[in-house]
């Protein structure tokens, strides 16, 4: 028997994604149509052997997550519970804080993911690999370039039998260009005597002098991961399938493109269709059952569309996701953004952000999780992002700008946060 835990972090995470972050838990963030977390759950669900999903966080219970919860659960016939974390433990700590309800059943392992990557996980084959290592411990790992891979865990391992020799997280030197995913199994009891020497040793600290952190806080990469790699007992699987990170609202906008397109594969239902009396469909484009769209508009490719959305007559929609309730009124032209929830977009305005792509020119190149400003304390070209609830008069050009909620622009912006 096996169990997944996913840890979706909490309110103070997922500061380089607000905007959004600041209406809805970044896991619940739909891309491809549907909660960042429901990608995770549908993937966990085809390992014949899972018994049970377990959300670890430190978000307080809201409507949405229970709503969530209750939804996932009905549709994939799994139990899923959420345990909430008192305060921040860490990357890791949460784990061993819950680790009575993990180990509850006796599974032989337990799958780890985190909330804040998107892919086409080869899970199945995961725990296939995992099974040969009986008793050790496992990680997903994926290529990066030379020149990205310090924003990462970086792992070198044995060529033949897999096994990781040396794990940094985030090195300054260049270690490796093998990364890790962000998803591993754990074989129960011996993760949490690790970790219970982990908290030990911040005990003694905080015995030994002021002690900064929270003493049951735990980091995966540099307490379990490393420590797993010196003592011989991790493993690693290689994926060469799509995977991300998404730490800022571009890569959403990268990890979309590659969800649709992996629709094709697992879901060609949910890719629009062109026909008559329907929009002109371009490539890849997701739109809800309820939403309007006048058969005049253009979309794709890489649209998502969200629930009741209303789009006019002559809009222009490419490489964007439009959340639940926005309207986008006729021949309005939306590039490269992302339009918060029920946001009104006036006649021939056009909102426009910059691609957020990784280098084409560079194999395994991925999105850069940069941050808002460059070294110059500039904006950095990003796409466009409307909070939640923003009006745009008709014939406004906004560009390049986040725009935070409950704002009525009535003129054009250009690289600006319009607070
Ligand atoms: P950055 O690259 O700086 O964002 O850090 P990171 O990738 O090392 O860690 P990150 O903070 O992105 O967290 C990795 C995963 O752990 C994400 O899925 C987070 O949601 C989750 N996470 C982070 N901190 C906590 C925490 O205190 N509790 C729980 N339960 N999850 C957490």
């Amino acid at each position: 028997m096996i169990k997944a835990v996913i840890l979706i972090g909490g309110p103070m995470k997922g500061t380089r994604f607000r905007p959004l972050s600041l209406e809805l838990p970044k896991p619940l963030f739909p891309i491809g149509g549907f909660p960042v977390v429901y990608h995770h759950i549908e993937a966990c669900k085809k390992i014949p052997e899972l018994k049970e999903i377990i959300l670890i966080g430190f978000y307080q219970s809201s409507e949405s997550l229970s709503k969530f919860i209750l939804n996932a659960q009905q549709q994939f016939n799994i139990p899923i519970r959420y345990l909430q974390e008192f305060q921040p433990l860490g990357t890791a700590g949460g784990i061993y804080h819950f680790r009575d309800q993990i180990a509850m059943g006796d599974p032989e392992g337990f799958l780890v993911l985190n909330a804040d990557i998107m892919g086409d996980y080869p899970l199945v084959e995961f725990v296939e690999f995992h099974r040969k290592h009986l008793g050790e411990h496992s990680i997903l790992s994926t290529e990066a370039n030379k020149k990205q891979a310090h924003n990462f865990g970086c792992l070198v391992e044995d060529p033949e039998t897999h096994k990781v020799l040396h794990y940094v997280e985030k090195p300054e030197t260049f270690v490796s260009e093998t990364i890790n995913c962000g998803i591993y199994i754990f074989s129960p009891a011996a993760l949490f005597k690790l970790m219970g020497e982990v908290i030990q040793r911040n005990y003694h600290k905080m015995s030994e002098e002021p002690f900064a952190g929270n003493v049951e806080s735990v980091r995966m990469g540099e307490d379990v991961l490393a420590t797993l790699a010196n003592s011989g007992s991790l493993y690693a699987f290689k994926s060469s399938s799509f995977w991300s990170s998404i730490k800022n609202a571009g890569s959403a906008i990268y990890a979309n493109r590659n969800v649709l397109s992996m629709y094709h594969k697992t879901h060609p239902d949910l890719l629009a269709q062109n026909g008559k009396g329907q929009p002109h469909i371009r490539g890849d484009v997701y739109i809800h059952s309820s939403a309007v769209v006048h058969p005049t508009a253009v979309l794709g490719p890489n649209v998502s569309v969200g629930s009741n959305v209303v789009i006019g007559a002559g809009a222009r929609v490419r490489e964007t996701i439009l959340l639940d309730g926005a309207e986008l009124k006729d021949h309005c032209c939306i590039l490269y953004s992302i339009i918060g929830w029920n946001c009104s977009i006036g006649m021939w305005s056009r909102v426009e952000g910059s691609r957020c792509d990784p280098n084409p020119n560079e194999e395994f190149s991925r999105p850069d999780g940069e941050s808002l400003f460059g070294d110059d304390g500039k904006l950095t070209p990003s796409i466009t992002i409307l909070g939640r609830n923003v009006t745009i008069s008709g014939e406004v050009i906004v560009r390049n700008s986040i725009v935070l909620p409950h704002k009525d622009l009535g003129q054009s912006y250009k690289n600006e946060i319009i607070l």
